[in-house]
């Protein structure tokens, strides 16, 4: 008989959101009027139509594949070239970073690239998370066996967990250990936190000191909207030496269904092999590509290609806004109901502390049977979420509004 990988069988539950899906489902059947004033604010998934100007490019796409003429079969497995170019301008140079298009890597979402970099990236490595984290850093190393079982409190063998509180702003200083790659996720889901310069910087020398590799989550970074926050690792001098970063256009332009991210992977960032050389990721990562996809659906790249032009980016720039909006609304009403509220400024999620010492499940009962409302859970983002829950922003202006009101009733 085949053998399965029996390092799933070290996971914990189910992942997050599906668990989530379960229990709300689970209220729904039981209680039909409730289950009419269900308002969604778990998963941070997006509300909104996308921008037109991506709707017209995709339309048009589609229309050129009907046409002998224009028609595309397989395309760049690392993605089309003008949509690398644009990333790599408007995204970085722009903002004085060097890029070249041959260092982005288009892919179907930053999700799926957390968990394909492992591909280049070697079994013996010691792995630093926050905690709380964006479950998929933790579970994808557990898949790859890059972990022992869990212990108490959920937490992995092998894993160097980085707590994240009030106590440092929910951005962790680097471990006084060394560890060879560590995740960083900012603007920060869950928490909403962002990073500073300096608190970058200090990341920076860690891992030129360490020879550690960064994996820095940009997903959010169209949230911010302090003018000192950074937006990419890249703006830090010397992380083309040790990072690599994920982007997303799921959040900004809201692509969580039709799928399209990228990956900045730097030619100058270099990893031992295991008989001690030095040798650049580049190579591997466009191999990786080039041996197990054919990028992404060619209207999909001309749809976020489109989020370039002038009118997409002031297209998403109001899908942005809109969702800012929401999360003002949402920060100031539950910040009125005498919680303790934290991010919701310069990212689409609310952390909050849960009242009277409830646990973060006993208070996302609360919510979902007194309120109709679904939130996340903190404690399902690690240990130190525990006695938090988040709130997404992601939702139409009305059900932000409506939230706040029964905000006040908790
Ligand atoms: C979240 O709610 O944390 C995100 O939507 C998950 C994701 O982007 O995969």
């Amino acid at each position: 008989m085949a053998y399965l990988n029996d390092n799933y069988l070290k996971l914990q539950a189910g992942y997050l959101f599906p668990e989530i899906a379960r229990r709300v489902r689970e209220f729904c059947d039981a209680n039909s009027e409730a289950a009419r004033r269900l308002i969604r604010c778990g998963i941070g998934d997006v509300t909104e139509p996308l921008p037109p100007a991506v709707i017209a490019a995709m339309h048009h796409a589609v229309d050129e594949q009907s046409v002998r003429e224009t028609f595309r079969g397989y395309g760049h497995e690392q993605g089309l070239e003008s949509l690398r170019e644009k990333i790599a301008q408007q995204d970085y140079r722009d903002r004085g970073v060097e890029m070249t298009a041959d260092e982005i890597f288009i892919s179907e979402g930053s999700k799926s690239d957390c968990g394909y970099i492992l591909d280049v990236l070697g079994d013996q490595n010691k792995i630093a998370i926050t905690d709380p984290v964006y479950p998929v850093y933790v579970d994808t190393n557990v898949m790859a066996g890059h972990t022992g079982a869990a212990g108490e409190g959920g937490r992995y063998h092998g894993i160097t967990y980085l707590p994240c509180g009030p106590q440092n702003g929910f951005a962790p200083e680097p471990p006084r250990e060394a560890v060879d790659v560590v995740y960083l996720c900012f603007p920060n889901n869950p928490t909403g936190a962002v990073a500073s310069r300096a608190q970058l910087n200090r990341w920076v020398e860690y891992a030129r000191e360490h020879e550690a590799i960064i994996l820095f989550d940009a997903a959010y970074e169209a949230y911010i909207s302090d003018p000192e926050v950074p937006h990419s690792i890249f703006e830090i001098p010397d992380a083309r030496e040790c990072a690599i970063e994920f982007r997303s256009f799921s959040k900004n332009a809201g692509f969580t269904g039709v799928r399209c991210g990228f990956t900045v992977m730097p030619k100058s960032l270099h990893a031992r092999t295991s008989d001690g050389r030095k040798l650049p990721l580049h190579p591997l990562w466009h191999r990786r590509w080039s041996t197990k996809a054919n990028s992404v659906s060619y209207p999909v790249q001309r749809g976020a290609e489109a989020v370039y032009t002038p009118d997409g980016r002031k297209e998403t720039r109001e899908l942005i806004d809109h969702y800012m909006g929401n999360a003002r609304i949402l920060r100031e009403a539950a910040a009125g109901a005498g919680l303790e509220v934290y991010g919701g400024v310069n990212a689409p999620y609310i952390w909050v502390k849960t009242p009277a010492g409830l646990t973060s499940w006993q208070l996302f009962d609360r919510m979902l049977h007194e309120l109709n409302v679904v939130i996340t859970p903190g404690s399902g983002f690690g240990s130190c979420g525990e006695g938090y829950f988040r709130i997404s922003a992601f939702n139409s202006r009305e059900n932000a509004e409506e939230v706040a009101r029964r905000l006040g009733n908790l």
